[in-house]
């Protein structure tokens, strides 16, 4: 058991590495809280969970509901759609009004960078960051360090981690290379000009535009969706000639080691960043992440609400 507690998780720097470690650790437990046939333990009983998503999600929000409820917390989601946002209402009245209700720990996915960060000022629950616009997305970045662990052994120093597609638009890809900065390993950006950030090189990442060159050698190939919610105009000529020069096919993953991972955090668009025989191929840990998702969930729900002392399970 570990005595990190966190008031809030909005950012990856949020974490130190020792933090992060004791976090994916302690997700270590989860994992096997998950695979047993009786998947629940009372960890969080009696603690409320408010789920509030203002954009759309498979992954993340059915991971935190799971996450929810396989430790008896009581769970309750929320989408813009049925929200009173829809009839003029502020974000700030809106988390005011479910905060008053005496939440545990709010989950918040919103599309502006930043909402998450404007909400915890005020909130007494803790606010978790579910992916905020271009911005962050940390329980991803976790789960994809937790899969790498999983595959690679628990050392990610040295490791090299290629993350190549949309890098500029994705939320993904920064929480990500923050993350495996601190844990030690080599993070290569790869994408098209456009869609790379200006400062990447100066912050320390490697990058690369072309695909073949980062993914030479790497342990870890990490292939991105194009975020077109985002974009405002084309960035390529078409999705075709993306898909030829940036699509991560059999015979490009043949540069990278020969045990390779391919992670994608979804969703995926077959065909345009990964190729159909890489997605379902042996190398892919896809599902693996989805798996890992609610272990990391679970860890950081504990994390969040659960009281001193608690046992995991
Ligand atoms: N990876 C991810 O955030 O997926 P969802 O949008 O389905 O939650």
């Amino acid at each position: 058991m570990t005595d990190l507690r966190l008031r809030h998780l909005l950012s990856i720097d949020d974490l130190d590495r020792e933090a992060a470690l004791a976090l994916l650790d302690t997700a270590e437990s989860f994992l096997e809280v998950t695979r047993r046939p009786v998947r629940k333990v009372p960890t969080l009983r009696g603690k409320t969970v408010l789920n509030v998503f203002f954009e759309n999600s498979t992954r993340t929000r059915t991971s935190f509901e799971l996450a929810g409820k396989r430790m008896g917390a009581d769970v309750v989601n929320i989408t813009a759609s049925s929200s009173s946002t829809k009839k003029g209402e502020t974000l700030y009245d809106t988390m005011a009004t479910l905060d008053a209700m005496h939440a545990d720990v709010v989950v918040i996915r919103h599309g502006e960078s930043g909402a998450p960060h404007l909400v915890a000022k005020r909130s007494r629950a803790a606010i978790v960051n579910a992916g905020d616009g271009m911005h962050e997305h940390p329980t991803q970045a976790l789960l994809d360090a937790f899969t790498m662990r999983q595959h690679l052994g628990p050392q990610l120093e040295g490791k090299t981690v290629a993350i190549c597609g949309d890098i500029l638009h994705s939320r993904v890809a920064r929480s990500n290379a923050l993350l495996l900065k601190k844990l030690g390993a080599k993070v290569r950006l790869a994408g098209p000009q456009t869609m790379l950030p200006h400062r990447a090189k100066d912050l320390g990442w490697d990058v690369y535009n072309r695909i073949e060159p980062a993914i030479e050698g790497a342990d870890v190939v990490m292939m991105l969706r194009i975020q077109l919610e985002r974009i405002g105009g084309p960035l390529f000529p078409t999705t075709r000639e993306y898909s030829r020069v940036w699509g991560l096919n059999e015979r490009r993953l043949a540069l990278a080691q020969p045990n390779a991972i391919v992670m994608h955090p979804g969703p995926l668009n077959r065909g345009v960043e990964i190729h159909e025989d890489v997605a379902d191929g042996q190398r892919s840990v896809i599902l693996n992440q989805v798996e890992s998702g609610v272990a990391v969930r679970m860890a950081v729900l504990y994390l969040c609400a659960a009281d001193p002392g608690e046992s995991l399970s």
